[in-house]
C-alpha cells in the first residue's frame, strides 16, 4: 500500500527520491508525488499512475536538499492528480505525506476546521491542515504538530516539510510501518528499508506515537509528552540484489525460481546440532502450554495456515481453529482455556491480522508471528517470532512466502511432536530436502505450464480449481494466484462440494484444474471431473506420481511424504497463473487494485 520517502542532506534529493519510491512500487500503488524544499520554497510534483509519469513530470532544473515523497493506493477518493500526495495546507505553508487512515477525519473537519476549503478528497489534508491552524494559533510547528497528532483517530505514518525550514522534515507514527535511515551528512525517511538501501543499510525503528525530528545531522525521537527517546540503530540485512529483477522478466518468476533456495535456507536456519529441525526453547513451550491455536491471517497466508492446521493437528496432535483476520475481531469464537495464537503474515504488517495481535494481547494471550520480516508490527508486537527467510519478496502475488510459511509451520508441528514424545514415520528434514529438489525439477519445466496455460486460460473467462483434503487448500490458493493476476475468475472448491450448487456455472470448455495428489481422495475427485467433464468442462488434472491415469495433464514425480505434496502441487499452479497473465497482457508484477503491504483494515 501507500509509501514513504524522504530525504535531508547535501545532495539533490530529486532522484533518490524518485528511485526510493521506484523501490516501493511493489507495494501497489495509482498516484505518486515528490515535495523539495529549497531557498526558493516548496516545490509539489504529483501525476497520477506510474513513476515513470511522475519523474517526466518533474522540472530537472529545480535543485533542493530535502524532499519527501509518496505513493497512493487510494482509500478516501478516486487515484488522482488532486488526491496524489503530497498535500499542502491552504498558505502552502506545510507539505505532508500520509499513509494509513485517519477515522475521524470528518469530527476533526467540522470541529476544527470550519471555513477551510479543500482541494482533495482525502482524509489526509484535514492533517496538514489542522497543522496550520494549530501553527495560526500561536503554536510552535513542534507542537503544532504534536497537537494534530493528539487528535488523530486511526492509522498513520507522516513526513512533514515546512517551506520556512529547509533542515528539518517532522516524521510520526501509529500502526503503519516508517523508518528513519542514518547516513553520513544526510537522513533518510522510508516505509520499508529497501526504498533506501540505494543510500544507508543503517535504520532506526519508529515506535507508535512518537514524534521524530530529522535534520541533515541529526535524528531526535520524543514521545508525543516530550521525553527524547534514545534508540540504537539496526543494520538492515538486505542485499541490494534481492532487490533487482536480474535476468528475469519478472519478480514473479524470479520468486517462483527461489523456493527450493528458500526451503534449503529454512532447512539451514532451523536445523540443531544434532539435525533435526526445531524452534526456540519458549516457542516449543508455548506450543505444549496450549489446548487450542488460533492461527490468524489473510488472504494467501490464509492458505498456507489451512495447511498448518493440518500439520498441526495431524503431527503435533493440538487442537487448531484457521480464522481470516479481518472477520476474527467482532466474530470471535468462544476460546478455550489456553489458547495460542499464530499470525502468519509475509509483510508483518498486515492491519487486520494487527487489530487481532492487538486484541488478543490485551486478553493476555501469547501469540507468535510468523513472517518473512524481522522487526516488522506483528513481529515486534508478538510475544514470539519464526522467520521465513525467504529473502524480500517484492511481486504482489505471493509465492515464495507461501511455501516458506508451510515449510516453517511443519517445522513447528515436528519440534511440538518432539516435545510432546509423539513418535513420527517420517524424517521431516529428509521430507524436505526431497520436496526442494522437486520443486527444482518443477521449476524447469516451465515451457509444459506455459502451453498448459495457453491451452486452457487464453481466453476463456473465468475457471475452477478443484480438490479434497489439502488439495483443496492448494487450489484455493492457485485460484487466488490465477484471479489476482490474470484477471480470470477463478474458484477454488472442495471437489465434493462443486455439485451443491456451483457445478450450475460449468458450461461447454470451462477449464476445470482438478488436484489429485492424495490417495485417500483419488477416486473422489475423479469421479468429481467426471461430473464436470459430463457438462462439458474442460478438465486439466495435476496428479502425483503413483495416483496418476492416462489424461492426467501434468504428473509430479517425487517421493514424498502425502502431507508434503501441497509444497509441489503448488508450483504448476503458480506458474500456470504467471504464464496465463502474461498471454493477457497483464501487469504481472503490479496487478490493477492490489497492494502488498495491505496496512489499512
Ligand atoms: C496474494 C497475497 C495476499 C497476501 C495477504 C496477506 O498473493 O499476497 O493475499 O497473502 O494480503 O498479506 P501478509 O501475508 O503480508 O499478511
Amino acid at each position: 500500500m501507500c509509501g514513504i520517502v524522504g530525504y535531508i542532506g547535501k545532495q539533490d534529493s530529486k532522484e533518490i527520491l524518485l528511485r526510493g519510491l521506484e523501490k516501493l512500487e511493489y507495494r501497489g500503488y495509482d498516484s505518486a508525488g515528490i515535495a523539495v524544499v529549497n531557498e526558493n520554497g516548496v516545490q509539489v510534483f504529483k501525476e497520477k499512475g506510474r513513476i515513470a509519469t511522475l519523474r517526466e513530470a518533474v522540472d530537472e532544473a529545480v535543485i533542493a536538499p530535502v524532499g519527501i515523497g509518496h505513493t497512493r493506493w487510494a482509500t478516501h477518493g478516486v487515484p488522482s492528480k488532486v488526491n496524489a500526495h503530497p498535500h499542502q495546507s491552504s498558505s502552502e505553508r506545510f507539505t505532508l505525506v500520509h499513509n494509513g487512515v485517519i477515522e475521524n477525519y470528518n469530527h476533526l473537519k467540522r470541529d476544527y476546521l470550519d471555513g477551510v476549503s479543500f482541494k482533495s478528497d482525502t482524509d489526509t489534508e484535514i492533517v496538514v491542515q489542522l497543522i496550520e491552524k494549530f501553527v495560526n494559533d500561536g503554536h510552535q510547528i513542534e507542537d503544532a504538530f504534536k497537537e494534530t497528532l493528539k487528535l488523530l483517530k486511526g492509522s498513520y505514518a507522516i513526513a512533514l516539510l515546512d517551506n520556512q525550514d529547509q533542515n528539518t522534515i517532522y516524521v510520526a507514527k501509529n500502526k503503519s510501518p516508517l523508518l528513519v535511515g542514518l547516513g553520513d551528512d544526510f537522513n533518510v525517511v522510508a516505509s520499508d528499508a529497501m526504498a533506501m538501501l540505494q543510500v544507508t543499510n543503517q535504520y532506526v525503528e519508529l515506535m507508535d506515537k512518537e514524534i521524530v525530528i530529522v535534520t541533515r545531522e541529526s535524528v531526535t525521537i520524543k514521545t508525543l509528552e516530550g521525553r527524547v527517546v534514545e534508540r540504537a540503530p539496526y543494520t538492515a540485512e538486505l542485499d541490494a540484489s534481492d532487490i533487482e529483477k536480474g535476468t528475469y522478466p519478472h519478480y514473479m518468476l524470479k520468486e517462483i525460481d527461489e523456493q527450493p533456495a528458500v526451503l534449503r535456507k529454512i532447512i539451514g536456519n532451523y536445523r540443531n546440532d544434532n539435525g533435526e529441525l526445531t524452534v526456540d526453547e519458549e516457542i516449543r513451550q508455548a506450543m505444549v502450554d496450549t489446548d487450542r491455536v488460533y492461527i490468524i491471517a489473510a488472504g494467501t497466508s490464509y492458505h498456507a495456515g489451512l495447511l498448518g492446521k493440518q500439520y498441526i493437528e495431524k503431527i503435533a496432535q493440538i487442537p487448531v481453529e484457521v480464522h481470516i483476520s479481518s472477520e476474527f475481531s467482532y466474530n470471535m469464537p468462544l476460546l478455550s482455556g489456553k489458547p495460542l495464537f499464530i499470525f502468519i503474515s509475509q509483510s508483518g504488517e498486515t492491519a487486520d491480522s494487527r487489530a487481532v495481535l492487538v486484541q488478543v494481547k490485551e486478553m493476555g494471550y501469547k501469540a507468535l508471528t510468523i513472517t518473512n520480516v524481522q522487526g516488522s508490527t506483528l513481529s515486534r508486537e508478538a510475544d514470539f517470532t519464526l522467520l521465513l527467510h525467504a529473502g524480500p519478496e517484492i511481486a504482489v502475488a505471493s509465492t515464495k512466502a507461501y511455501t516458506a510459511q508451510v515449510a516453517v509451520l511443519s517445522i513447528l508441528a515436528r519440534d511440538a511432536a518432539r516435545a510432546k514424545g509423539i513418535e513420527i514415520s517420517f524424517d521431516l528434514s529428509k521430507e524436505l530436502g526431497i520436496v526442494a529438489s522437486a520443486m527444482e525439477t518443477l521449476c524447469d519445466d516451465k515451457e509444459e505450464m506455459e502451453k498448459i496455460a495457453r491451452e486452457y486460460l487464453s481466453t476463456t473467462r473465468n475457471c475452477f480449481f478443484i480438490g479434497r483434503g489439502i488439495d483443496y487448500y492448494v487450489g484455493m490458493e492457485g485460484a487466488l494466484k490465477l484471479k489476482e493476476i490474470s484477471y480470470i475468475q477463478a474458484e477454488g472448491f472442495a471437489g465434493g462440494e462443486l455439485k451443491h450448487g456451483t457445478i450450475a456455472l460449468i458450461e461447454e470448455g470451462t477449464p476445470i484444474i482438478a488436484l489429485a495428489t492424495q490417495e485417500i481422495v483419488n477416486l473422489g475427485i475423479r469421479g468429481n471431473v467426471k461430473e464436470v467433464v459430463a457438462r462439458g468442462a474442460n478438465p486439466c488434472i495435476i496428479s502425483m506420481k503413483g495416483l496418476n491415469e492416462e489424461d492426467d495433464r501434468y504428473v509430479i514425480s517425487a517421493d514424498v511424504h502425502e502431507l508434503f505434496t501441497p509444497l509441489l502441487s503448488v508450483i504448476p499452479v503458480q506458474l500456470i497463473s504467471y504464464y496465463a497473465a502474461l498471454h493477457r497482457e497483464c501487469d504481472v508484477d503490479k496487478p490493477r487494485n492490489l497492494a502488498k503491504s495491505v496496512t489499512v483494515e
